[in-house]
């Protein structure tokens, strides 16, 4: 089980590790679990491995709340009694009816409306629930998992989501952080999708060190999703067998992310794919910029730019003349990552929070 969740959630961080540990504890329970997150970092992928884990033989069903109209809502999840309504011709399930014995994904909760929060609590705390026109109360054995981009607890502050409703799918929360505090997965994301793309395309394409020095230090507001798509199309529009740092530079300029911090990226992966040419000579370097030797060293200090290890014998002489000019520069990024989740006192990453309930069965 553990090694086929390490092939569904890549990283090798301990953050990751951490979560994979705590889905492999809640999965086999029927405890509801939120999952937080900002947006890309794999909720759902959390939500998948949590139902297929899970020993549940019934289906999962999934569905974002905010892609449902409001008057929808009770149809959706309760279903409706033959003759309801005009078209309702035979009697419709419902969501939380397909769940039974399985598992039912609230993506998005937060943006339940209010009226169908009591709704929804008294359904997952009966495991029933009465079908729109029905006379008859409906009984199904569903497990809940949800996940929010919002924090919940900040809803409630603000009268936006029930305190009850938050208590009693928040008994576990999983929090899934974003890419930015876990870098360290970045290697092996992106080796993992360059892979598969390269597959599809029946190539074979690698980083170079520096290149995924380039992606390490960049700050992926759209978390792993961005991630992916920035790599999916690294892997189209090269031709060679290796991508370098200025690939990636162009590649993400390319995509107009605006804001602060990209030009120090631009520079950054500049110095990184010139240290790796020169083999880390930082004279020719200092040539190849145009600028002294010093400069070059207090770039690489205020940009945190390791020098890289010299390889000690090498036949090749190059010059700063060899290196083409990398002109794209990138204009700015935004980092819209501004859903991002803080942690709080009561819902922390990975924490149970309502009393010690037991894990597993
Ligand atoms: N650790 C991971 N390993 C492999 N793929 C991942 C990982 N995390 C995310 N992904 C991939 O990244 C993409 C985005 O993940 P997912 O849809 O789970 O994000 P999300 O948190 O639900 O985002 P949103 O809030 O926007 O719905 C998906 O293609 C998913 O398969
Ligand atoms: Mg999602």
């Amino acid at each position: 089980m553990r090694d086929a969740l390490a092939r569904l959630i890549i990283g090798d961080s301990p953050e990751i590790e951490r979560l994979r540990q705590l889905i492999l504890k809640v999965a086999p329970s029927r405890l509801p679990v939120l999952v937080e997150g900002p947006t890309g970092a794999g909720k759902e992928l959390v939500a998948d491995a949590l139902h297929r884990l899970s020993g549940r033989s019934g289906a999962y069903v999934a569905f974002n709340v905010c892609a449902i109209p409001d008057t929808m809502f009770e149809d959706a999840l309760f279903g409706h009694a033959k003759g309801a309504f005009t078209g309702a011709t035979a009697d419709s399930a419902g969501y939380l009816a397909e769940a039974n014995g399985g598992t039912v994904f609230l993506d998005e909760i937060g943006g339940l409306p209010i009226g169908m929060q009591s709704k929804l609590l008294r359904a997952i705390e009966t495991q029933q629930f009465r079908p729109v026109g029905g006379r008859l109360d409906r009984r199904s054995e569903f497990r809940v998992v949800a996940a929010s981009n919002e924090s919940l607890t900040s809803m409630v502050r603000e009268h936006r989501f029930r305190s009850d409703l938050l208590h009693r799918i928040g008994g576990v929360v999983l929090r899934v952080p974003p890419l930015s505090e876990r870098a360290g997965d970045v290697t092996m994301l992106a080796t993992y999708f360059a892979e598969r793309s390269a597959h599809q395309l029946a190539r074979h394409v690698s980083f170079t060190p520096s290149a995924l020095e380039a992606l390490r230090i960049y700050e992926w507001p759209g978390n792993v999703r961005e991630l992916r798509s920035v790599v999916e199309a690294l892997l189209v529009f090269s031709d060679g067998p290796q991508i370098c740092a200025r690939d990636i530079e162009v590649a993400l300029s390319e995509r107009r992310i605006h804001g602060g911090g990209a030009a120090d990226f631009a520079h950054r992966a500049r110095l990184l794919d010139l240290l790796e040419h020169f083999d880390g000579d930082t004279a020719l370097v200092a040539s190849a910029l145009g600028v002294g030797r010093a400069t070059v060293y207090r770039r690489m200090q205020r940009l945190g730019v390791a020098p890289p290890k010299r390889a000690s014998a090498r036949t090749d002489s190059r010059s700063a003349s060899d290196i083409p000019a990398i002109s794209a520069s990138l204009s700015s990024h935004v980092r819209e990552n501004s859903l991002r989740i803080g942690a709080t006192s009561s819902l922390t990453y990975g924490e149970v929070t309502q009393g010690k309930p037991s894990l597993g069965n």
